[in-house]
């Protein structure tokens, strides 16, 4: 299975991929959590990704592209995966077609996850992630069992700093310029798939076995 998951900031990608990686054993792979964890060990990646992260802005194209050429077709590169948070410009996405052209590799599918703002600004806001092994969490939907600890790995659960309001405001405004145009890419080539992405976790997976099982 190859997939990608698209859609806005907080509307549920991290939380799905965790999903279908831990039900098939599909690889996740967030650009979010690599260029997170390159910060916090103040690699040269993380070093040149910071100061586009921490705005709320895309870190450039070539970074992205040579990051994400490395992860899929390195050493190490996984059969299956699930694509969380690229590509999200369409250069990206020209891009990885002309990888996966190169490596005789085919999409089975985009996944669109969709919600309203108010959901989105609601759920970011609770997020709180672990420090350790990145799993999500939700003040308001899914709390640790102990305050601040996370309950798989028992390590220190922290909020983004582009969880603040501000930035959220200026993710989705990137999101809608710069992300939102891969819609129409992925209709065209007939893989998009809608997802209604309210309603619990499980509500959400469910709807997603039903569309790729269908
Ligand atoms: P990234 O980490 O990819 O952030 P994002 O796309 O903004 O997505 P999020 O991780 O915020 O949300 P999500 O959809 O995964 O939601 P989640 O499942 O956590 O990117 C961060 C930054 O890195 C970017 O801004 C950019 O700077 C850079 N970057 C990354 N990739 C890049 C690229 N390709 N090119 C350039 N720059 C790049 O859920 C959110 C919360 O809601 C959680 O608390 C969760 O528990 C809760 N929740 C989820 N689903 C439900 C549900 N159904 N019901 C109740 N609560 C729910």
């Amino acid at each position: 299975m190859k997939l990608i998951m698209l859609g806005p900031p907080g509307v549920g990608k991290g939380t799905q991929a965790q999903k279908m990686s831990e039900k098939f054993g599909t690889k996740h792979i967030s650009t979010g959590d690599i260029l997170r964890n390159a910060i916090e060990n103040s690699t040269e990646l993380g070093i040149m990704a910071n100061n586009y992260v921490s705005k709320g802005e895309l870190v450039p194209d070539a970074l992205m592209l040579d990051l994400i050429e490395a992860t899929l077709f390195g050493e190490d590169s996984p059969s299956s995966f699930i694509l969380d948070g690229f590509p999200r410009t369409i250069p990206q996405a020209k891009a990885l077609d002309k990888l996966f052209n190169k490596n005789n590799t085919k999409l089975n599918a985009v996944l669109l996850l969709d919600a309203d703002f108010d959901l989105i600004a609601k759920r970011l806001s609770a997020r709180r992630v672990c420090k350790n092994c990145q799993a999500v969490y939700n003040l308001l939907t899914n709390p640790p069992k102990v305050e601040g600890k996370c309950d798989k790995c028992g390590g220190e659960l922290y909020q983004r700093d582009d969880d603040k309001l501000d930035t959220i405001k200026r993710r989705l405004d990137v999101y809608k310029t710069q992300t939102e145009p891969l819609i129409g890419y992925y209709k065209e080539s007939g893989l998009l798939k809608k997802v209604d992405s309210s309603g619990s976790p499980e509500e959400v997976f469910n709807r997603i076995l039903n569309i790729l099982g269908g």
